[in-house]
């Protein structure tokens, strides 16, 4: 099982009888999956470092627009409190005004929606776009990690070396994509950060790596969860999960507007004298569409 897998995995966990959650791939990569099992996901993405349109960036070019989104102002292009479960799988360390982009999936998330974060903090040891140890620890724009860098490459260590030239050009290459696209933040950061918008933070590293790796080294299966903790935060990252807080004394609010029910279920677009508008002029454009 790859990340794909394991998010597939923790969203149809949620699944309750007869309803189809509403799911935000933040940063995309998983919609086309998640829709090929019948789960009503949608995706949006800056599309940054692309070099070409979004549009044929995407496997599946035809869910462009609709389905999955560009974010030219930054905004998340959805209504408020849309989203049963927003997802992202190596994204958060790419994003650089943490803070609005936690209020921005704070916004889209239904009160008691969820959020789970796949992504590498700082505390990792091996940088995953570069491919080289520590080499996120140094200090942005440093002349020693350039250094550095080029002598990790003379010794044969880095990825796309072959696309990049020359050690010079690769370490220069792949430090100025390390100052310009990457931003790594430690976990007690990242859980303050996340707790400042959501509640219940919480760290699924250990389940994380029994569902990824159980099946493949049987080790897995007797290691205590502190030492699958320990691994997967210095190999692999952190898996942040926390809620939205519910409504104070909402009964089921976000069956008010259903059009992802399952069919059979009753679709109840007004509940109690409410239209909700702005779901209403959604739903209108997806029709229009
Ligand atoms: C390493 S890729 C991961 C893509 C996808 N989640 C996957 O797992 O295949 C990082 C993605 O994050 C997107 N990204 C970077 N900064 C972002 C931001 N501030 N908001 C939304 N997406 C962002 C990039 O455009 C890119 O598609």
């Amino acid at each position: 099982m790859d990340n794909y897998g394991y998010l597939a995995a923790w969203v149809a966990a949620r699944r309750t009888d007869g309803v189809l959650l509403r799911v935000l791939d933040y940063g995309c990569g998983l919609v086309s999956m998640l829709r090929d099992q019948r789960v009503d996901c949608y995706g949006c993405d800056v599309f940054v470092n692309v070099g070409k349109p979004p549009r044929e960036y995407l496997s599946d070019g035809t869910l462009f627009g609709s389905v999955i989104k560009d974010m030219p102002d930054g905004r998340i292009p959805f209504p408020d409190e849309f989203f049963d479960i927003i997802v992202n799988n190596q994204v958060m360390e790419h994003v650089q005004d943490i803070e609005s982009t936690l209020a921005e999936l704070q916004r889209v998330a239904k009160p008691g929606g969820s959020l789970i974060s796949v992504f590498p903090h700082k505390a990792v040891w091996r940088e995953g776009h570069c491919g080289v140890a520590f080499v996120h620890w140094f200090p942005k724009h440093s002349r020693l990690r350039l250094y550095y860098a080029m002598a990790c490459r003379a010794l044969g260590f880095g990825y796309h070396k072959e696309r990049l030239g020359s050690i010079g050009a690769w370490a220069r290459d792949r430090c100025r994509y390390l100052d310009e696209q990457t931003f790594y933040r430690t976990l007690p950061e990242l859980r303050r950060l996340f707790g400042s918008y959501f509640e219940n933070v919480t760290q699924g590293e250990a389940n994380y790596a029994r569902q990824r790796f159980g099946s493949r080294y049987r080790v897995v299966a007797v290691l205590p969860d502190a030492v699958l903790v320990a691994l997967v935060r210095m190999a692999a990252g952190c898996v942040l999960s926390c809620e939205k807080k519910p409504r104070r004394g909402a009964v089921e609010d976000d069956t008010v507007f259903t059009p992802h029910r399952q069919p059979g279920n009753s679709t109840a677009i007004f509940k109690n004298g409410v239209v909700k508008l702005r779901e209403l002029a959604f739903f209108a454009t997806k029709v229009l569409e």
